[in-house]
Order: C-alpha cells, then sequence, then structure tokens
C-alpha cells in the first residue's frame, strides 16, 4: 500500500513537471539566479534591456556616466518591483568599468551577464572632414571600453563557471548610414570583436554573441527620425512599417543571455523591421 503512494505521488510529480514544461510556467525565470552587468542602462535601448532582464529574474546593475540618470532609472525599475541597483560608469574611465564589476561582486557575489551598450557619436558629416580626435573618441567608447570591460569582467565570470557577453553593435555595421562614418565604421569593429572574443573564450564557457539594432525610436537617434514627414518616409520604407522601440531589442537579449542559447556563440542577429538597406 505505502508502495503504490510512493509510486502514485513520483508519476504525480513527473506528470507536474510534464505540464510545467507544457506551460511555460518552468521557463518562466530563465535568469534566475544571474547577476547583470549593463552599460549605457539608464535610457534607451540599454534601459529595456536591463528591465527585460530584470523581469526574466537576473539581478542587474544599471549604469551610465550621470549619477541623477542612474538614480532616476533604479528608481523607475524598482517601483516596478524589479531587482536593480546602480552605479556611475562612463565606459571611458578605467575606473568607473573597474567599480562596475567590483559594485557587482560587492553586492551579488560575481557577474554572469554582460550587455556592452554604450556608444558615441560625436560627428555628421564626411570621413575625409573627420578629425583625429573624433576618431580617438569613436573607437575608444564604442570599441575599446566593450573590449576592456569584457577583460575586465572575464575572470569573475570564469569564477561563476562560465557567462554570456552581448555587445549591442548597429545595422549601420553592415550598411552605412550617410553621413555617420566612424560610429559605422565602429559598429562593423564590433561585429570582429565579437566573433574574436567568442572564439577566445568558448573553452572558458563564455559565450559571445552581438546585436545589430536598426532604426530605434530614441533620443539617440533622433536626427534620423524626428519630424512627422520623415518618420512616415522612413517607415515606407521598412518590411514591418513602423519604427523600432528599445524594447524590441530586450527580449532577444535576455534569449541570448539564457541557458536556452547555451549553444550559440559569437553570432549577430538583426533587429531591423527588414530594413531594407541591409540587402
Ligand atoms: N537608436 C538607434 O536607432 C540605434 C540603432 C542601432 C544601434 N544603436 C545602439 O544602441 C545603443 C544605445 O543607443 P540608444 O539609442 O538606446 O541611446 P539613448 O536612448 O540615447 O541612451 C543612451 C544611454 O547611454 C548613456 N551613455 C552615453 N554615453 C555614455 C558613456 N560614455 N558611458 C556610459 N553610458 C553612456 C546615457 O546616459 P548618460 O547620459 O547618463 O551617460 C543613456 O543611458 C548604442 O550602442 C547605439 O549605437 C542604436
Amino acid at each position: 500500500m505505502q508502495k503504490t503512494g510512493l509510486v502514485l505521488s513520483a508519476c504525480a510529480r513527473t506528470w507536474k513537471s510534464v505540464q510545467m514544461a507544457s506551460s511555460g510556467v518552468a521557463r518562466r525565470n530563465p535568469l534566475e539566479n544571474k547577476v547583470a552587468l549593463v552599460t549605457a542602462s539608464t535610457d534607451g535601448i540599454g534601459l529595456a534591456i536591463a528591465q527585460r532582464l530584470a523581469q526574466d529574474g537576473a539581478r542587474v546593475v544599471l549604469s551610465s556616466r550621470k549619477q541623477e540618470n542612474v538614480d532616476r532609472a533604479v528608481a523607475a525599475l524598482q517601483g516596478e518591483g524589479l531587482s536593480v541597483t546602480g552605479t556611475v560608469c562612463h565606459v571611458g574611465k578605467a575606473e568607473d568599468r573597474e567599480r562596475l564589476v567590483a559594485t557587482a561582486v560587492k553586492l551579488h557575489g560575481g557577474v554572469d551577464i554582460l550587455i556592452s551598450n554604450a556608444a558615441v557619436n560625436p560627428v555628421f558629416g564626411n570621413i575625409m572632414d573627420v578629425t583625429e580626435e573624433v576618431w580617438d573618441k569613436v573607437l575608444d567608447i564604442n570599441v575599446k571600453a566593450t573590449a576592456l570591460l569584457t577583460k575586465a569582467v572575464v575572470p569573475e565570470m570564469e569564477k561563476r563557471g562560465g557567462g554570456s557577453v552581448v555587445i549591442v553593435a548597429s545595422i549601420g555595421a553592415y550598411s552605412p548610414f550617410p553621413g555617420l562614418g566612424p560610429y559605422n565604421v565602429s559598429k562593423t569593429a564590433l561585429l570582429g570583436l565579437t566573433k574574436n572574443l567568442a572564439r577566445e573564450l568558448a573553452q572558458r564557457n563564455i559565450r559571445v554573441n552581438c546585436l545589430a539594432p536598426g532604426l530605434i525610436k530614441t533620443s539617440f537617434s533622433q536626427l534620423l527620425w524626428m519630424g512627422k514627414e520623415r518618420e512616415e518616409s522612413i517607415k515606407e520604407t521598412m518590411q514591418i512599417r513602423r519604427l523600432g522601440k528599445p524594447e524590441d531589442c530586450a527580449g532577444i537579449v535576455s534569449f541570448l543571455c539564457s541557458e536556452d542559447a547555451s549553444y550559440i556563440t559569437g553570432e549577430t542577429v538583426v533587429v531591423g523591421g527588414g530594413t531594407p538597406s541591409r540587402l
């Protein structure tokens, strides 16, 4: 009798786990117990990614250059009941990058996920007119800081047995936006950085993938879409007839950081609404 009871309760447990898997309940917190660092995450795409990672169960450390922006974003996401904290991090400053990693280690005991999202575009015009200072700034912030921040988190990821890095590039990496030469070039470099890091870090169980957003409606890109007429004419060229929203970029990043993507590294996902310029 007791034996029958044990068998029945084992069957019930198995059935429950099947139900959970088929109903999706078991997948509700795919990033549970993970600690994530997101750069440039007090606005736009970075903020949407930080929000989604936290909704999916991660403890997220937000960051950007200005303390007031960090405070505002942290308060907003905490107000939604999400597990987020924040610190100032200008990605071009070595001491800020170190503090970002140290903050995660102090608060949460380590780092599992890095989203490298910060970028600048200080000029509009021809590459032939760009000064050395501009090249230095664009390559320092967009490319070099990504490589150096990855270098800073890798030892922490190794202590946890592995990790996941997602680098935010741009569709401009494939098909240049007019007038944004150095920016486009820096984003193409990030595709190469992704592939090189993926190869180098795979043996340490660290995956490196890349996101290439199309035109996403944020303040960073407003020069390209501002004005009703301009926005309408851009929409006409898209296969999906709208501009992108920051949230369009968030779910795919969460997926790339999850166990479901454990056999994916060195890849770039374009979130571009079918932007024809890529063809
Ligand atoms: N929007 C688009 O259409 C589009 C398309 C393709 C790719 N992207 C890429 O997506 C990423 C985010 O762009 P976005 O459109 O979301 O921009 P956004 O809405 O303007 O947000 C920019 C964020 O970056 C922070 N930031 C700026 N410089 C920083 C620095 N040096 N170090 C750390 N944080 C910094 C800002 O906060 P603080 O002012 O407090 O620093 C803010 O949180 C960039 O890599 C961009 O190239 C955007």
